[in-house]
This record gives structure tokens, C-alpha cells and sequence, in this order.
């Protein structure tokens, strides 16, 4: 079996890379990603010398070396990774977000329908659905809820969602979708919550919280959503979307909080700053569908993932400095120096 992972040195796709090349060997897993600004390839040292990986720097939107990289390798499998992920980012230039998410996804459709694959997986997300109230606990996000976006980022990813769907009532593409939690864990690029504020908290720098750090995130270890995704390749049925979540709903400043106790670091590093426009309150998965009819159970619960998560970061402050000392720098000014200087309280 030959799969192709777009977008795996990336934080997820990494992990999946990592979970896949270990889990099986006589599989072949061909890494492709376009290496930027969050593409590392020092996330893939561990399995780099391994018999049956191998990578392969390209864009998924580059529709001719597409069609030649398929009909050379005549893949199995593709499981769709690759993507601008940020929100922020999305805000400040969703351009880019349509040419990746978008068009990305639909060049590998075309590829998959010209030489024919076994399956076609997009790993989508559950901003898709939009949001919840947070006065309304009994609510949450099934298969069936509508697409209903908020940012650029996840209408860039719902549109993805909407071609995959096409391709595969019009064309007969052997498609699934999986629509996944907020993800946390190891290789985790340093702009997003959880690795931004264990990251500024060791150097003992101000912690932007988003508006009253009240929004709601359901927050799944990352080796969680590759077991799911594993699963879900080779028993999911064709067509279906599964959600991926495993109902550890906290708060942002909640999320904040733990991290400062964890690493022993006061409260008083917590900054409230101008909130991200169209900030989503509460997202919420409801994964009866992924566990009653795959099995599938999350390993670890918030409190065990996040200690884990720390111990990582700790344990490997190399692999996160190098990022931070580079352009990172540009970006953390341009999106937070007016944000720290606004702050809400
Ligand atoms: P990430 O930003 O860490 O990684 C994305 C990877 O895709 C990078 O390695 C990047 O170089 C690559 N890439 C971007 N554009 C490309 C292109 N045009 N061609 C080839 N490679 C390209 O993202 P992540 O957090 O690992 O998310 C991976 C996927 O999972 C995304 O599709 C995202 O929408 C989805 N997702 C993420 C989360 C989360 O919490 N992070 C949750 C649910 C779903
Ligand atoms: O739900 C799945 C989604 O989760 C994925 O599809 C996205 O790719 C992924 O980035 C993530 O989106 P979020 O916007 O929820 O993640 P982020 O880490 O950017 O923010 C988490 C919450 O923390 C959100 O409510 C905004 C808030 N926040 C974020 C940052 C970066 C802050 O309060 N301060 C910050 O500095």
C-alpha cells in the first residue's frame, strides 16, 4: 500500500507521518509539503532514514507537478493534510487560504479521479460547523449540523469540504471526511494557544488572552486524531464524514491557567488584549459516529495530554527556539504589538 500524506511536516501531519512509518512498515509513506513557514523538517528526523518513508517538497496546488507525481508513484491512498491552518493569518490575508485549501484540494481531487485511488481522505476540522453558545451545554457538533463558517480560514476548509463531496457523488472519488477538535501535542508551531503560551510562560513574557479568554475549545491530544484517522482509512465507509472529538471542553483563560500551574509561573503574566473579530465562543464534538461504529476511543483526557504536552516542550526547547528566533519574531510583532499595547482590562 502506497499513501500519500500532503502537508506532513506540519504539526498533525507530522504526527500521522510519525504514527503511520512506525505502525507499518510494509506500508510506503510518501511525504509531500510545500515547506512553509510552518513546515519543518526536523519534525520528520525521527522516521527520515526509515526504508519506507520518503518526502517530496511540492505544492498541492501546482496542478502539473501534481498529475506527475501521481502517475509516477500510482498512490493507494492520500490523506489531505495539507492546508493554512491559522485563523489569525486567515484574517490578515485569506488569499493564500483559498489557494491552499481550496485549490490545493481541488487539484489532488483531479489527480485522484485521472489515476484512480483506493480512498481519498480530507482532514477537515470542526469550525466548519461554525460555533455554539456558550449558555447552551446541551449542544454540540454531529455530522449533521449545518455548515454554517465564520473566519476565512474555516470557510476556506468548508469550501474544500463541499468539492470533496462533489467528487464524489458526480465522479464516483472514494472519499471521506474527517472534521476534528482543536489538536494539541508535540510539534505544535508556536503561534497557536497552547505552545505560544507554554513557550512565552518559560521565558516569563506576557500571555495575550483573546477578549475575556471565556471561548470554549474541545481540546484532543494530536496522536488521538492520527488513530482516528488510521481508522477511519481503513474501516470508514465511503462518503461519510466522522467527527473527531473527545469531549474535554475548557475554556481559554481555563486552558491559560493550567499551563502557569503546571510550569509554576504566575498568573500575573496573563494579558486581555483586543479580541480576534468573529471570534467563534464554543466549539463542542459529539463523536458517538466515530466510536460506535470504528471503535474509536481517545487514549488520553486533557489533564494526562497537557502534561504530556508540557514534558514535550520542556524536553525539547530546541526544536521550538529555532522557530522563535527566526521570522517568527516579525510575525509575533505585526499580529500582537498593537494587541498587547490594547489591552481589555
Ligand atoms: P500546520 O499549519 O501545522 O501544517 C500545515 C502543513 O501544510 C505545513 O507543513 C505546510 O508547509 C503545509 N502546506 C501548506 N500549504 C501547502 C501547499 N499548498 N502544498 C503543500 N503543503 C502545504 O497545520 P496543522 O495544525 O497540522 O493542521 C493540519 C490539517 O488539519 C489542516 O488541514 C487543518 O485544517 C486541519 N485541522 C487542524 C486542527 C488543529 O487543531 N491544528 C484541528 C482540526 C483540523
Ligand atoms: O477547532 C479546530 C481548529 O483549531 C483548527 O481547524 C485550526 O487549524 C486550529 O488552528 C485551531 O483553531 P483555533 O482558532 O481554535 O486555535 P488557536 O490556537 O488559534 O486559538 C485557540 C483559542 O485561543 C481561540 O479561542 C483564540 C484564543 N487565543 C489564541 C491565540 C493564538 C488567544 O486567546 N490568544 C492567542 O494568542
Amino acid at each position: 500500500m502506497k499513501i500519500l500524506v500532503t502537508g506532513g511536516a506540519g504539526f498533525i501531519g507530522g504526527n500521522f507521518v510519525h504514527h503511520m512509518v512506525n505502525k507499518y512498515p510494509e506500508y510506503e509513506i510518501v511525504n509531500l509539503d510545500l515547506l512553509t513557514y510552518c513546515g519543518n523538517l526536523e519534525t520528520l528526523k525521527p522516521v527520515e532514514d526509515k526504508p519506507n518513508y520518503k518526502f517530496v517538497k511540492g505544492d498541492i496546488a501546482d496542478k502539473e507537478f501534481i498529475m506527475d507525481l501521481f502517475e509516477k508513484e500510482k498512490f493507494d491512498v492520500v490523506v489531505n493534510f495539507a492546508a493554512e491552518s491559522h485563523v489569525d493569518r486567515s484574517i490578515e490575508n485569506p488569499d493564500i487560504f483559498v489557494h491552499s485549501n481550496v485549490l490545493g484540494t481541488v487539484t489532488l481531487l483531479n489527480a485522484c479521479r485521472k489515476f484512480g485511488i483506493k480512498r481519498y481522505h480530507q482532514v477537515s476540522t470542526d469550525e466548519v460547523y461554525g460555533d455554539l453558545p456558550l449558555d447552551r451545554p446541551d449542544l454540540f457538533f454531529t455530522e449533521e449540523t449545518p455548515i454554517h463558517t465564520s473566519s476565512p480560514y474555516s470557510s476556506s476548509k468548508a469550501s474544500a469540504d463541499l468539492y470533496v463531496m462533489a467528487y464524489y457523488r458526480t465522479f464516483g472519488v472514494p472519499v471521506t471526511i474527517s472534521r476534528c477538535s482543536n489538536n494539541y501535542g508535540p510539534y505544535h508551531f508556536p503561534e497557536k494557544l497552547i505552545p505560544l503560551i507554554i513557550s512565552r510562560a518559560l521565558a516569563d513574557q506576557e500571555l495575550p488572552v483573546y477578549g475575556k479568554g471565556e471561548n470554549v475549545r474541545d481540546w484532543l491530544y494530536v496522536t488521538d486524531h492520527c488513530k482516528a484517522i488510521d481508522l477511519i482509512i481503513h474501516k470508514g465507509r465511503v462518503g461519510e464524514v466522522y467527527n473527531v472529538g473527545g469531549h474535554n471542553e475548557k475554556t481559554n483563560l481555563e486552558v491559560v491557567k493550567t499551563i502557569l500551574k503546571a510550569l509554576d509561573k504566575p498568573e500575573s503574566l496573563i494579558k486581555f488584549v483586543t479580541d480576534r473579530p468573529g471570534h467563534d465562543m464554543r466549539y463542542a464534538i459529539d463523536p458517538t459516529k466515530l466510536e460506535t461504529e470504528l471503535g474509536w476511543e481517545p487514549e488520553y483526557t486533557f489533564e494526562t495530554g497537557i502534561k504530556k504536552t508540557i514534558e514535550w516542550y520542556l524536553e525539547n526547547k530546541e526544536w521550538w527556539q529555532n522557530i522563535l528566533s527566526g521570522e517568527y519574531q516579525n510575525y509575533f510583532s505585526n499580529m500582537y504589538g498593537k494587541r498587547l499595547e490594547n489591552t481589555e482590562q
